[in-house]
């Protein structure tokens, strides 16, 4: 059964002059177990479309469509349910990782917070999940990063306790909108290793939001494209690889095989960097 399931999404900006659509038509469901990949180019649209039935847009735009999660239609829902949600079944991993913390608590109080949201563990255990998570995370001195206030930490970091916290939440719909851009490459793999442990457990749907075809390719069973606001094309990956007929789908992976050709030159000694 579907998780999550959007029909003829559309997004338009209210205007004086008129409106301006955003999102055109934007259908896709995820499976419990299931992670679907969105890619596409800065300002295609991912964000946008997700920000729309989690409730993150204000009333500058209007929305239609149908987003049903659990039989229910998210577009009707007020916001406040809405909040309630995305704190408890729907998990989600924001591209600009300092506004999802609080400047004033420390990193070990806003893990705790959410461990005890969640479940009914004492403080010796929380605090022993939490090393864990920020372990699981490949973060250096787990102990040290809970004293932390979050400008003495690095953006990529970050970005790596939110994903522990979003995955420790074992949230029924997670959502991951380029969650691993300010990550290196090394700790990168790692982290999207995570991704498919979560997955693994199937009861959690993920949807996964990448610029990066390699990024979406470790993690994602189908590939949802999108260009300028709309669906372009819908495959698994070797779908989008050899057989994409869009245009636009193709420059993408053209793009990323150049990289990856010169990328092997360079390790073969036949390109100078
Ligand atoms: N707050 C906003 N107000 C008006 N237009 C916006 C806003 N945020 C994004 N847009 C526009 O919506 C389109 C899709 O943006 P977005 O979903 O953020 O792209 P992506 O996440 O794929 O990079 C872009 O053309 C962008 O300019
Ligand atoms: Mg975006």
């Amino acid at each position: 059964m579907n998780m999550i399931e959007v029909r003829d999404l559309c997004v338009s900006l209210k205007k004086k002059t008129g409106d301006h659509l955003i999102i055109k038509n934007v259908s896709f469901s995820v499976k419990a177990g299931e992670c679907l990949g969105i890619l596409g180019e800065s300002g295609s649209g991912k964000s946008m479309t997700v920000k729309a039935f989690t409730g993150l847009l204000d009333q500058n735009f209007a929305l239609t469509g149908r987003a049903l999660f659990h039989g229910q239609d998210l577009l009707q829902q007020r916001k406040e349910a809405l909040r309630r949600l995305r704190g408890r079944q729907i998990a989600m991993v924001l591209q600009n990782p300092m506004t999802c913390f609080d400047p004033l608590y420390r990193i070990g109080s806003q893990i705790a917070e959410t461990f005890t949201a969640h479940t009914d563990w004492d403080n010796a255990r929380i605090r022993e999940e939490s090393i864990r998570l920020l372990e699981q995370m490949q973060l250096r001195d787990p102990a040290e990063v809970l004293e932390k206030y979050p400008h003495q930490l690095s953006g990529g970091m970050l970005q790596r306790i939110m994903i522990g916290i979003a995955l420790a939440m074992q949230p029924e719909l997670l959502i991951a909108d380029e969650p691993t851009t300010a990550i290196d490459a090394i700790t990168q793999f790692e982290i999207l290793q995570e991704f498919r442990k979560i997955k693994a457990d199937q009861k959690t749907a993920m949807l996964f939001i990448s610029h990066d075809l390699g990024a979406v390719s470790q993690v994602a069973d189908r590939i949802l494209v999108m260009n300028n606001g709309s669906v372009v094309d819908e495959g698994d990956f070797s779908h989008i690889l050899h057989h994409a007929c869009d245009p636009y789908t193709r420059l993408l992976v053209e793009k990323r095989s150049a990289v990856m050709g010169r990328y092997r030159s360079i390790l073969r000694g036949e390109v100078a960097v």
